[in-house]
This record gives structure tokens, C-alpha cells and sequence, in this order.
């Protein structure tokens, strides 16, 4: 069963050994990685791959349409772990335009469970309904919703206890919001990057 991936998986170890001998007994003492990407499950947006880093450089929470809901445990203890042990420098929120988990939320149709997943979605699109109603495009105006809510999941991040408490440490820790697109591979800073607790405001 398998085969193909348990092969794959040996071809891989043999390769990285290759390049670094030291390699995997490095990571198994310990993993010191400087970011948390927090992005969506789709499977054309892997992180370490998009940004051509090694395993043990991310520390990687994923799920249906990049979300960072505040009472969500699972997303929570990833946040607080990267926080307060790893001690990240940095939390990438990163979208991607077309995401279907986000399309799915504003269409309409009833699909059980993960309509309540999505809801912060619909929020979202409310909060911005004159801005998005004037976008005539439906794809740009999906596109530009994927955009507005990792801003919005940027202030969830930047406004949770666990990275107030890390900056009124003077713990060195910036939020960060990117999109990126399955047309060409590319990553784009949204530019609502947050420092500090000052920076918030600007998110709106
Ligand atoms: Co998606």
C-alpha cells in the first residue's frame, strides 16, 4: 500500500543526508524554527516548499481557509507553543486568491459543519460589503475578500493575549500578512505587518 510514497520518503532521507550528513540528528535534539505560518489546508499551498526552506525552519498550523478563530484550541495552543517556547520572530498569516474554503463561505449553499467554520468569513465580507459590491469582476471580488480576511485573521493573531503578553515581555515578534497565488507561485506582502501593539490601529 503506499508504495510509491514509502519510496519517495526513503529517495528523499538519502538525499538530505547527502547534503547534510549532520542533518537529521541535528533536528531530532531539537527544532528551532523562526517563523509560524498559518495558512490554508489546501494542498497547492505547502509551506515550507513556497518559501524553499528545510524542515525544522517552520513551525506550520494549517486549516480551511487560513483562520485564526480566538476560541479555536487547536489554533491556540500551536500560536501559544510558537510563542512561548519556540519563541518565533514571526507569524505568517498567508491567504491565496481562489481559495475554494473561502468562495464556499459566501456562495450561498448549505454544506453542514463547515458553514460554521466559515462564519468569521461572512463577517468579513459584511464588514466590507460597499467595497466588495463595487468590485464587478466575481473573481476579483473573491480575490479581494481572500485579501481582507487574512487582514482580519493578521488583527486576530496581533490582538490575542499570548502576543500582547510576548511584546509586553519585549519579546521580538512581528505579524505578518501575505497572500499568494496558484497562477504564478508567488507570495505578496499585504503590508499590514505588526510590530507592536501600537500597529494594531492600522488594521481597522
Ligand atoms: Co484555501
Amino acid at each position: 500500500m503506499l508504495d510509491h510514497l514509502k519510496a519517495n520518503n526513503r529517495a528523499w532521507a538519502a538525499r538530505m543526508l547527502s547534503r547534510d550528513p549532520d542533518f537529521f540528528a541535528r533536528l531530532e535534539r531539537q527544532q528551532t524554527p523562526e517563523y509560524l505560518w498559518i495558512g490554508c489546508s489546501d494542498s497547492r499551498v505547502p509551506a515550507t516548499q513556497i518559501v524553499d526552506l528545510d524542515p525544522g525552519q517552520i513551525f506550520v498550523h494549517r486549516n480551511v481557509a487560513n483562520l485564526a478563530p480566538p476560541q479555536d484550541a487547536n489554533y491556540l495552543s500551536v500560536l501559544q507553543f510558537a510563542v512561548d517556547v519556540l519563541k518565533v520572530k514571526h507569524i505568517i498569516v498567508v491567504g491565496h486568491y481562489g481559495c475554494g474554503g473561502v468562495s464556499a463561505a459566501v456562495d450561498g449553499k448549505r454544506r453542514g459543519l463547515v458553514d460554521h467554520w466559515l462564519h468569521p468569513i461572512r463577517e468579513v465580507r459584511h464588514e466590507h460589503v460597499h467595497e466588495l459590491d463595487a468590485i464587478a469582476d466575481a473573481t476579483a471580488r473573491l480575490d479581494r475578500l481572500c485579501e481582507l480576511n487574512v487582514i482580519r485573521q493578521v488583527r486576530n493573531v496581533a490582538s490575542d493575549i499570548i502576543v500582547q503578553s510576548a511584546w509586553a515581555d519585549a519579546q521580538s515578534l512581528a505579524v505578518h500578512g501575505w497572500i499568494y497565488s496558484l497562477a504564478n507561485g508567488f507570495v505578496t506582502d499585504l503590508g499590514v505587518t505588526v510590530s507592536g501593539p501600537q500597529d494594531i490601529a492600522r488594521l481597522g
